[in-house]
C-alpha cells in the first residue's frame, strides 16, 4: 500500500497526519539541539521544556485542578490495575467495581490477589451490551473502580456516578481527552496512551494528591504514586518520546479548537456511523441505544453470518479501511473511531458498508 490508509485500529491507533508530518519534520534535529528528541538526556534543559509543555497543555485542555498529579508512567493501563489497589487500598475496606466487560475483568483478577472486592454493578446479564445502573455505594469502600470506555464491547458510561467521598478510580484508556469531564469527580484516572494520546509506551495517570498519602513506604519505588509524584515522573528515565509526541497531539487539539471542538467532532462521527448501521438493514449494532460507545463502534451483518464478515474485513482492507475486524473475544467487526480518525474516513467507511451490503444481500 503507497498510501495512507484509513486505520480503525482499537490501540494502538491512527494518529493526526500533522502531527506525525511535525514529528518528521523534526526528527533529526529537534529545534536546533542537533539531535532527534529520541537521542536526548532525560535531564536536558531541551527535554525538560518537552515535559513541562506537555503538562501544562495537558492541564489547560482537561482543566485539571492544582491539587491533582499528572504523571507520565510505564507499564500500560494493565499495570495500574495492580498499582492503584497497592496504593490506595485501605485495610478492612473493600474495593467496590463496576464491571462492564473484559477490561474490569482484568482490573478484578489483579484485586484478587491484592486486595478484597465487591462487585456493586455489573453488565454481564446483558453479555456487556448495556451498561448497568448506577448502584447505591458503600460508604466505607477503599474506592469505586470504572471503565469509562469499553473498548472490546464498544459501550461507554454517558454520565459519572456521583461516588461522594469515596473516590473514583477511572480506567479512561480508550476515551482519555475524548470529551469534557469534571476532574474533580475523579481520585484517580489512568489511561494507555495509544489510543487517543500517542504511541505505545507511555501511561498516563492524573491523581488526587492527597490520595497518594495512602501509599505504604513498603511499596517497591517504582510502583509508589509519591516516587513519580516527587520526581514528576523523573524518578527514573520516563517514555521520553512518547511524551514529545503526546505533546504535539495536545498542540493539534488546541488547534483544532481544544477538547469542547474535539467532543463535538467526535459526535457528528458516532452518529453519522451509527447512523448508517441503523438505516441499513443488513447490519445491526448488538449494544443498547443509550450504552453505544463513540470511539469504539461494534457492528455485526445480519444473521452474525462469520464468513460474510471475513470478507467484509478483507474488501474493506483492500480498499485502504483496515483494522476492522472485532476483538477475539467479540467476534463481528469494530471501528475504533477516535479522536485522530477522520470524517472523511468515518464517510469512506458508510459508502463501503453501502456497497458492500447492495453487492452480498
Ligand atoms: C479500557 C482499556 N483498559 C486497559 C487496556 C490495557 O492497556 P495496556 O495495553 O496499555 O495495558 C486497554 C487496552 O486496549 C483498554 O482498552
Amino acid at each position: 500500500m503507497s498510501e495512507r490508509v484509513f486505520n480503525f485500529s482499537a490501540g494502538p491507533a491512527t494518529l493526526p497526519l500533522e502531527v506525525l508530518e511535525k514529528a518528521q519534520a523534526e526528527f533529526l534535529n529537534f529545534e536546533n539541539s542537533g539531535m532527534s528528541v529520541m537521542e536526548m538526556s532525560h535531564r536536558s534543559k531541551a527535554f525538560d521544556g518537552i515535559i513541562a509543555l506537555t503538562e501544562s497543555r495537558f492541564r489547560r485542555l482537561y482543566s485539571i485542578p492544582d491539587e491533582y498529579a499528572v504523571l507520565f508512567l510505564q507499564g500500560g493501563a494493565s499495570l495500574q490495575f495492580s498499582m492503584i489497589p497497592m496504593n490506595l487500598a485501605i485495610e478492612g475496606a473493600p474495593i467496590d467495581v463496576l464491571h462492564t466487560g473484559v477490561w474490569t475483568q482484568k482490573a478484578i483478577d489483579e484485586l484478587k490477589k491484592i486486595a478484597p472486592y465487591r462487585i456493586v454493578a455489573s453488565g454481564e446479564s446483558t453479555q456487556f451490551k448495556a451498561i448497568p445502573a448506577i448502584p447505591k455505594f458503600n460508604e466505607e469502600a477503599s474506592y469505586v473502580h470504572m471503565a469509562s470506555n469499553n473498548t472490546i464491547y464498544g459501550t461507554q458510561w454517558k454520565q459519572f456516578p456521583d461516588t461522594g467521598k469515596i473516590p473514583l478510580v477511572a480506567d479512561m484508556s480508550s476515551d482519555i481527552l475524548s470529551r469534557r469531564i469534571d476532574i474533580s469527580k475523579f481520585g484517580l484516572i489512568f489511561a494507555g496512551a495509544q489510543k487517543n494520546l500517542g504511541p505505545s509506551g507511555l501511561t498516563l495517570v492524573i491523581i488526587k494528591k492527597e490520595l497518594a498519602a495512602r501509599s505504604n513506604d513498603r511499596l517497591p519505588s517504582m510502583l509508589n504514586y509519591n516516587t513519580q509524584i516527587k520526581n514528576n515522573s523523573l524518578y527514573n528515565t520516563p517514555p521520553t518520546f512518547g511524551i514529545y509526541i503526546l505533546g504535539l497531539i495536545l498542540e493539534w487539539m488546541i488547534s483544532k479548537g481544544g477538547l469542547d471542538a474535539i467532543e463535538t467532532a467526535n459526535l457528528v462521527k458516532a452518529d453519522r456511523l451509527y447512523e448508517c448501521i441503523d438505516n441499513n438493514n443488513f447490519y445491526y449494532c448488538p449494544n443498547e441505544n443509550a450504552s453505544r460507545s463513540n470511539m469504539n463502534v461494534v457492528f455485526r451483518i445480519k444473521g452474525d453470518n462469520q464468513d460474510l464478515e471475513s470478507k467484509f474485513v478483507k474488501e474493506a482492507a483492500e480498499k485502504g479501511l483496515v483494522e476492522l475486524k472485532g476483538h477475539r473475544s467479540a467476534g463481528g467487526l469494530r471501528a475504533s473511531i477516535y479522536n485522530a480518525q477522520t470524517l472523511a474516513g468515518v464517510e469512506a467507511l458508510c459508502t463501503f458498508m453501502n456497497d458492500f451490503s447492495l453487492a452480498n444481500r
